[in-house]
């Protein structure tokens, strides 16, 4: 358990937090290990939910002998169950172990379904407006966190919420411009719109607060994407965020669920290696440039010209999302399997896989560090000599 900082705590429906949240990372990236790691240091640990049957060898060899979508789904709801069991044992009761699902999942409604009905403490919504969580979770003492990118998307959910007679319990505000895997923005070009600026958005906030009759205290801000140091916490939490939330440097740590040669990409890719691309589910994305996605760019435009609107079999039977570019055949967003190249990159296929990274330096540069010594060089600045590393990886 992490103690000795200065910083006053994140309160997340009445439990006192670190203020540094880990930020869920599908596929199977942030599972039961990172999450239960980083909930036991006394902060906010997320599993991703989506497709977590790969952490889990007799679930996968079942899906190897029925690839049917019925049996897929299940595997990947008793798989999350599992994880989250897992994650809450690992913690020892501190902090907390929220589920993170993506909207434009098409199991979402089952993913918060099963992170409840397990003991979930927080369901994190993110990828599309979340205005029917609160529906959706009606009936359990449960946290609910939206994640957004700017003050109007803020303004929508909590208006929404509150005619439900609910208001989020924290919201996190996601900069696309810095963050990693999918980005709240509609387009590319408008990644560095000054719209999404972290001090303009807790301006823009205030006046949305004080016309709701809401004081700011009454829903906590989270920001995401880029931090990387101690002074840029200082700095946040200073200008009136309630806590910060990170994704790539959680993914590199050593407790992190990933292959080892995923957190070794993420950890030795230089900002030229990092590229802004458009994803299957329609939405601008950030990954490093290996080598599938060096030779996706290089042929997108052919690609999208010759099957862009051509519908494909679902190659996985999953039918993971909503709307898919490349089974829906639709132009303008991306053609691949986005589930058969994450899961390739859990598995450290450097070759093959999709590797989604954050786009700043990472707070211990290359070096693979534990959960312990992030947050700790984070709340305060100090950075101890590394010993010897815990490397275990097991996947199904
Ligand atoms: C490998 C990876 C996978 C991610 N997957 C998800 C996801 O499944 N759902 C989600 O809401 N955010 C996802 N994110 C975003 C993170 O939760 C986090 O908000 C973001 O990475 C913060 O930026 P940073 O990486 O610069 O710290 C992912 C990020 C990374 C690096």
């Amino acid at each position: 358990m992490f103690t000795s900082h200065s910083f006053p705590p994140l309160v997340i429906r009445g439990r006192s937090l670190l203020p540094v949240v880990q930020g869920g990372m599908g596929v199977g990236i942030s599972a039961h290990r990172l999450a239960g790691s980083v909930a036991r240091e006394g902060a906010l640990g997320t599993i991703a939910s989506i497709d977590l049957r790969h952490h889990h060898h007799d679930l996968a060899e079942r899906c190897r002998q029925s690839p049917d979508r019925a049996t897929l789904e299940q595997a990947n709801l008793t798989a999350l169950a599992r994880e989250i069991h897992a994650a809450k044992a690992l913690s020892e009761g501190r902090g907390m172990i929220a589920v993170n699902v993506m909207k434009a999942v098409s199991a979402q409604a089952d993913y918060v379904r099963v992170a409840c009905e397990n003991g979930a403490d927080a369901i994190v919504m993110g990828a599309g407006l979340p205005l029917d969580l609160p529906d959706m979770t009606q009936g359990h003492d449960v946290a609910l966190i939206p994640i957004l990118s700017d003050s109007r998307g803020v303004a929508i959910v909590l208006k929404k919420w509150m005619k439900k007679g609910r208001l989020p319990d924290a919201v996190i505000i996601e900069h696309p411009a810095h963050a990693g895997g999918h980005l709240g923005v509609g387009h590319l070009d408008d990644l560095h719109d000054q719209r999404f600026d972290f001090a303009r958005i807790f301006g823009e906030l205030a006046t949305v607060f004080a016309s709701l009759g809401l004081n700011r205290q009454d829903v906590p801000l989270i920001v995401a994407g880029g931090i990387n140091s101690h002074d840029a916490v200082r700095a946040l939490l200073d200008a009136g965020a309630s806590g910060v939330q990170l994704g790539t440097p959680f993914a590199v740590t050593e407790e992190g669920d990933a292959h080892p040669n995923f957190k070794r990409v993420l950890a030795e890719a230089t900002p030229d290696d990092i590229v802004e691309f458009v994803s299957v589910t329609g939405l601008p994305a950030r990954a490093v440039k290996t080598p599938w996605l060096t030779r996706y760019l290089r042929h997108e435009t052919k690609i999208r010209a010759k099957a862009g609107a051509l519908e494909h079999a679902c190659p996985t039977a999953l039918e993971c999302l909503s709307a898919c570019g490349w089974r829906d055949g639709i132009e303008k967003f991306g053609h691949f399997c986005i589930d058969t190249r994450l899961v390739a990159a859990l598995r450290g296929d450097v070759a093959n896989g999709l590797f989604f990274r954050g786009r700043e330096a990472l707070p211990f540069g290359t070096a693979i560090r534990s959960v312990h010594d992030l947050l700790e060089l984070l709340l305060t600045g100090v950075t101890r000599p590394a010993v010897a590393g815990r490397q275990a990886f097991s996947l199904g």
